[in-house]
C-alpha cells in the first residue's frame, strides 16, 4: 500500500506539518488539580514520537465556570509552567503541539466548578439536568475575552497553534445551535446572530495572539437532536468562522446527548464523517481536518488522496497504539494494535486493575497498558526460561507474545485449529469484524514474535512432561454455563458460542440470555434471515454495553422486530416451546425450533491441580481464573508477561 499523500507535509495558516496525521483532543483525566503532570507528558511524548504531525491537547478551560480538577486550564499565569513543559518535551520529540480551548457552558455542574454554571439561555442540559444562568451581555464578554486570553497563554507556553471546541454540546456549540440558544437578542435568532460569539471568540484570539497564531475551529456536523444543527447550517456557518480568522475547520460529530456519533462504535463505518467534510471543504477555501473511526492507514489515505479533508485526525487509534502513524509509514501495517471501536474501555472507565488508575489516561481493550507503557517495556528477563502457555485465546497470545520479547523460549499450546478464542468468536457478528480481524492480528503477532504455536493439541500430564516446562501460563478460558432448566439436554438446545461457531439453527429460536453475547447471537441469527427472540431475566436487553453501544444494539432489535421479553425467566424446555415466567405468572411460547442458551460462562481449568502435584510454577490468568472480558483478559497476559 502507498501512503503517498497522507505523509505528504501539510500546512495550516503559519504552521507546517510533516504529515496530515493528527491527534484528536481527548480528555485524559490525567491533570490534577487543572494542572499537567508527568505522565500527561509521557502521553503526548509518546505519541509525538509515533509519528503523528500534529499533537491536540484535550479541551482546557478557558475559565473557572467551566473548571474541573481531572482537566487542564488555562484561565490563569499559574498554568503556563506546566504547559511549557509539555510543549518543549513534545517538540523535542520532533512533534508540533496545539491545545483546545474549551467552556462546558451548561454541560457540566456546579458541584464541578464550585460556581454556578451558565449557558446561552436558561435551559438545562439534558444529561446534567443543571438549570444554568442566562449569560448577560457583560457575561458573554467576559468568556470572549477569557478564550482570548487563554490563547496568549498557550502562545507563551510554546504551543504551535489552539483549536476552538466548538462542538459537542458545549458552550460555543450552545451558542451556535437552536436546539441550546433561544436568546433574542443579537446571540441568538438567525445562524449569523448564533454564530456571533464564535466569531468574536476567534477575532479577540487573534487580536490577541497576533494573525499568524494558527487557530483550529471543531465543529460538529450535525448534532442528531430535534431541533438541532443540521450539515445546511454548518456549511453556511464555516465561511463566517474563515472570515473571521479561524485557519482551519475541524470536522465532529454528535454531541452528548448522541455520543455515539462523537465516539462512535464498530457498528459505524470507517471515516464515516469524510462525506461531511468533503461538503465542507468546497464552502471554505482554509484546510479541513476529519475524525471519526479513521482506524485503517488506507482510509485515511483515501480520504486525503480523494480530497476528502486535508488531515485526518486520529482519536482511539492513536489510543490503542500510539506508533500507529510509525508503523504505517515504516510499511509495519500489521504490526498496528488497531482500535476496533468497541468502546468497551476507554470511555467507559472499565479499568482492568487499581493500579490503571485515572492518572495514566484511557484504557484500551486492545492494549491495556495504554499511557502507562513506560511501566511495561519488556526489559530483557534475567534468566531464560521455557514457558509453557496453555490455550491461543486474548489471554494467551498476550501472556506469550511478551514472554518471548522478554527473551523466554514460549510455545504455546492450543486445543483448536486456530487462535483467537472469545474475541475471534465475538466477531462473527457482520458488524464486528473488525474484532475477529483483531483476533487474528494477534495471532500472527504471535507467530512473529517467534513463540512456538502447537495447534489441535489439548495440554495433558504426558505433554507436560515431554515439554518440561520451567513455567506454566493456563489462559484456557471459559466454558458456556448452562443453567439446570428442566429440557436444556434437548438436542435442540445449544449454546450462543455453538452459534458463532457456526452451527445451523431452525428458524425460530429462543435467545436464553441478552447480553452481550446473546445479542451477538441475535445479530448474527438476524442476518441469516432467522427470527430469533431475547429473554432476558434484567430490565433491560445489552445492560453491559457502554451507552453508545447499547443505542445500536436497542437499533437492531428495532429493525428486524425482535420481541423482547425482560425481566423474564426461561423455566423449562420442551420439543416444541419454552415456559416463561414473568412477574410471578408463567406462560408458553410454542413453535420454537432452537433455543440458544446465552447465560454467561464459568471458568475451564483443568490443569492447576495437575501442576501443583508435578510441582511447576504455574500462573491462571483470563477467564480461566474468572470470566470477564477481553480488556482484563489481555492484560493479565501482559502482566504476567512482565512478571517471570
Ligand atoms: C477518551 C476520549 C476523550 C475525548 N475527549 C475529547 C475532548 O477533550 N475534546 C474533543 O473535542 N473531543 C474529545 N473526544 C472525541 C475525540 O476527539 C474524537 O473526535 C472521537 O474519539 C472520534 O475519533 P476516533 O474515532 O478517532 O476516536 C474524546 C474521545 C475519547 C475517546
Ligand atoms: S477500548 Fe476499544 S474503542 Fe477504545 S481505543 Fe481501545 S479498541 Fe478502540
Amino acid at each position: 500500500m502507498v501512503l503517498k499523500h497522507v505523509f505528504a507535509p501539510g500546512r495550516i495558516g503559519t504552521l507546517e506539518l510533516k504529515n496530515r496525521f493528527v491527534l484528536a483532543p481527548m480528555g485524559s483525566g490525567m491533570a490534577q488539580e487543572e494542572m499537567i503532570t508527568d505522565p500527561f507528558i509521557n502521553y503526548h511524548v509518546l505519541r509525538a514520537k509515533g509519528g503523528v504531525g500534529l499533537n491536540i491537547v484535550e479541551y482546557t478551560a478557558v475559565h473557572p465556570t467551566t473548571r474541573n480538577a481531572n482537566i487542564p486550564s488555562l484561565y490563569h499565569d499559574c498554568f503556563i509552567p506546566g504547559m511549557q513543559k509539555l510543549t518543549a518535551s513534545v517538540h523535542e520529540a520532533g512533534g508540533k503541539i496545539g491545545v483546545q480551548l474549551w467552556h462546558a457552558g451548561r454541560q457540566t455542574s456546579s458541584k464541578t466548578t464550585g460556581q454556578p454554571i451558565i449557558a446561552p439561555s436558561a435551559i438545562p442540559n439534558a444529561v446534567y439536568r443543571e438549570m444554568p444562568l442566562e449569560m448577560s451581555r457583560e457575561s458573554i464578554q467576559e468568556i470572549v475575552e477569557a478564550f482570548g486570553d487563554a490563547a496568549l497563554r498557550a502562545r507563551l507556553a510554546g504551543f504551535d497553534m489552539i483549536e476552538l471546541h466548538g462542538a459537542s454540546g458545549y458552550l460555543l456549540n450552545q451558542f451556535m445551535s437552536p436546539y441550546s440558544n433561544i436568546r433574542q437578542d443579537e446571540y441568538g435568532g438567525t445562524l449569523p446572530n448564533r454564530a456571533r460569539f464564535a466569531v468574536e471568540v476567534i477575532r479577540n484570539i487573534k487580536q490577541k495572539t497576533g494573525a499568524d497564531f494558527p487557530v483550529s475551529y471543531r465543529i460538529t456536523i450535525n448534532e442528531y437532536v430535534q431541533g438541532g444543527l443540521l450539515p445546511e447550517d454548518i456549511i453556511e456557518v464555516c465561511p463566517l468562522l474563515e472570515e473571521a480568522g479561524a485557519d482551519v475547520i475541524h470536522v465532529t460529530s454528535g454531541m452528548l446527548e448522541t455520543v455515539h456519533e462523537t465516539i462512535a462504535p464498530l457498528e459505524k463505518p470507517p471515516g464515516f464523517n469524510a462525506v461531511f467534510s468533503e461538503r465542507i471543504k468546497q464552502a471554505v477555501r482554509i484546510p479541513v481536518i476529519v475524525v471519526g473511526r479513521i482506524n485503517d492507514a488506507a482510509v485515511a489515505e483515501d480520504i486525503i488522496a480523494s480530497g476528502q479533508a486535508d488531515f485526518v485526525a486520529l482519536g482511539r487509534t492513536l489510543i490503542a497504539d500510539p506508533a500507529f502513524c510509525r508503523k504505517a509509514e515504516e510499511g509495519r501495517i500489521d504490526e498496528i494494535i488497531k482500535c476496533i471501536g468497541c468502546n468497551q474501555s476507554c470511555i467507559s472507565g472499565q479499568r482492568p486493575d487499581p493500579e490503571a488508575s485515572r492518572n495514566y489516561g484511557p484504557v484500551c481493550l486492545r492494549n491495556p497498558v495504554t499511557g502507562r507503557e513506560y511501566l511495561f517495556t519488556d526489559e530483557p528477563a534475567a534468566e531464560t526460561k521455557r514457558i509453557l502457555v496453555v490455550g491461543g485465546g486474548a489471554a494467551g497470545m498476550s501472556a506469550a507474545i511478551h514472554l518471548q520479547n522478554r527473551g523466554h523460549q514460549v510455545t504455546l499450546c492450543e486445543k483448536s485449529d486456530m487462535l483467537g478464542g472469545q474475541l475471534y468468536l465475538a466477531g462473527q457478528t457482520p458488524s464486528k469484524r473488525e474484532m475477529a480481524e483483531s483476533a487474528l492480528q494477534m495471532g500472527r503477532e504471535t507467530g512473529r514474535s517467534g513463540v512456538q504455536i502447537i495447534l489441535n493439541t489439548t495440554v495433558d500430564p504426558e505433554l507436560i512432561d515431554s515439554l518440561k516446562p520451567d513455567e506454566v501460563i493456563i489462559a484456557t478460558g471459559s466454558v458456556p454455563f448452562i443453567p439446570d432448566i428442566p429440557g436444556h439436554e434437548h438436542s435442540h438446545v445449544k449454546t450462543a458460542h455453538d452459534i458463532l461457531r457456526g452451527e445451523t439453527t431452525g428458524n425460530r429460536i429462543a435467545i436464553i440470555g441478552g447480553g452481550l453475547v446473546g445479542m451477538e447471537a441475535a445479530e448474527l441469527l438476524v442476518s441469516q434471515g432467522k427470527q430469533p427472540i431475547i429473554v432476558e431475566m434484567q430490565d433491560e436487553v445489552a445492560k453491559e454495553l457502554v451507552p453508545s453501544r447499547k443505542v445500536f444494539a436497542k437499533e437492531l432489535i428495532a429493525k428486524h422486530k425482535i420481541p423482547v421479553y425482560v425481566q423474564t425467566k426461561c423455566i423449562s424446555i420442551s420439543e416444541t416451546g419454552i415456559t416463561l415466567e414473568q412477574t410471578g405468572a408463567c406462560f408458553e411460547l410454542d413453535g420454537i425450533d432452537t433455543v440458544v442458551i446465552a447465560t454467561g460462562s464459568k471458568s475451564l481449568d483443568n490443569l492447576s491441580s495437575i501442576m501443583e502435584l508435578k510441582g511447576v510454577p504455574f500462573h491462571v490468568i483470563g477467564d480461566a481464573f474468572r470470566p470477564r472480558k477481553a480488556l482484563e483478559a489481555i492484560y493479565e497476559g501482559v502482566r504476567v508477561g512482565q512478571m517471570i
